[in-house]
């Protein structure tokens, strides 16, 4: 007993003392090793006469719980220590410069997107989207475009199978069909997003981007178009006054169509919308054909409206002074830096985005 008292003793002792996770790690199997104080000691109780041994053996191993009890509050300890001295050495400096961030720039065609969307929801238009692979059905057939009509060939269509059955969207009005299908009238969207077709210069790109707006419902007329388009433009050039010119058109799935220029001059090489007697181009539109009705289901004798299709790209173009589509897509970082939007930058006509 008085033995393994003195290891006791002993080892308290070296507990006692100011030690490290090795030291305490080194005490343990000096005491619980192998070849450890008190696992010899239990190896040797089979040498105790058996009325000593019981007495022993309980000694020991209160002696055992005790020791194994301070180690293990000698480690908590310690490591409570590593987590002070660590809170204390490793203090934030709320003083410091901050690091230079290079931060993200928003595209100039999602800045756009984002702008006539906020633009159009303010007077209820939702954002409806398609897909970028349609079928010819949605993008031609159901638009009042049959075989072999001329729109067909016109829009050097990108084809994905040999029957010209699925094929790249060439516009944003396959959308329409869609939306008509799925709902009741009266329908009030406008579907932005991805269009192809086969061509390729300074202002045609083979993937560019359309908005589509459909507004479908009892007594709409033309006048309700020309009012929607003129109070779009004007919001999204930021000027109080246009010059909108209406040309007659074609396009199977409208009828009567138009296209829409809209007056500009340049100033100082800079294209000033609303003033001036130059003319630019920017969308095709009309009243939806009642043909286009019937094919979704929709009753031309109750209800009809207008559509239209604007060239996104176009748009920003002429709002951000980029003369170069093709820039648009080419991935560089340095053109995107000098063109993108600061996402914390709020422009003056943002009103928020609906969707
Ligand atoms: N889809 C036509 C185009 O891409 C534009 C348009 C849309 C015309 C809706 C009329 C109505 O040229």
């Amino acid at each position: 007993m008085s033995d393994i008292k003195k290891i006791k003793d002993e080892f308290l002792d070296k507990l006692s003392k100011d030690l490290n996770i090795e030291n305490v790690n080194q005490i343990k199997s000096e005491l619980f090793g192998k070849n450890g104080q008190i696992s010899n000691a239990f190896k040797n109780l089979g040498s105790f006469p058996p009325e000593e041994r019981k007495k022993f053996a309980s000694d020991l191993n209160f002696i055992k719980d005790e020791l194994q009890e301070k180690i293990n509050k000698k480690i908590q300890e310690i490591e409570i220590k590593e987590i002070n001295s660590k809170l204390d050495n490793e203090k934030v400096d709320v003083t410091l410069p901050e690091r230079n961030i290079i931060r993200g720039k928003i595209h100039p065609v999602s800045q756009v997107i984002d702008e006539i969307s906020s633009i159009f929801s303010e007077v209820g238009f939702s954002v409806e989207e398609g897909p970028d692979v349609e079928n010819e059905h949605y993008n031609f057939t159901a638009l009042n475009t049959p075989d072999n009509h001329p729109a067909r060939d016109m829009h050097d269509t990108f084809y994905l199978d040999d029957e010209k059955k699925l094929l790249l969207r060439t516009h944003t009005s396959p959308v329409q069909v869609r939306t008509m299908l799925k709902g009741k009238p009266p329908f009030k969207i406008i579907a932005p997003g991805r269009t192809y077709r086969s061509d390729s210069d300074q202002t045609h790109a083979p993937m560019f981007h359309q908005v589509e707006g459909l507004h479908i419902d009892k007594n709409i007329n033309m006048g309700h178009l020309k009012g929607c388009l003129s109070y779009f433009i004007k919001s999204f050039f930021e000027v109080d006054k246009i010059k909108m010119r209406f040309r007659p058109s074609h396009f199977p799935f409208t009828e009567p169509s138009a296209e829409v220029d809209i007056g500009y001059e340049l100033k100082d090489g800079k294209i000033e919308i609303g003033e001036g007697d130059k003319w630019l181009e920017i969308l095709g539109c009309g009243m939806v054909h009642p043909n286009v009705l019937k094919n979704v289901k929709v009753n031309p004798d109750k209800y009809q409206g207008y559509a239209f299709g604007i060239g996104i790209d176009r748009l920003a173009m002429l709002k951000y002074g980029i003369n170069d589509l093709r820039a648009f897509f080419e991935t560089d970082y340095r053109w995107l830096n000098h063109f993108g939007f600061d996402p914390l930058d709020v422009p003056s006509n943002y009103r928020g985005l609906s969707r």
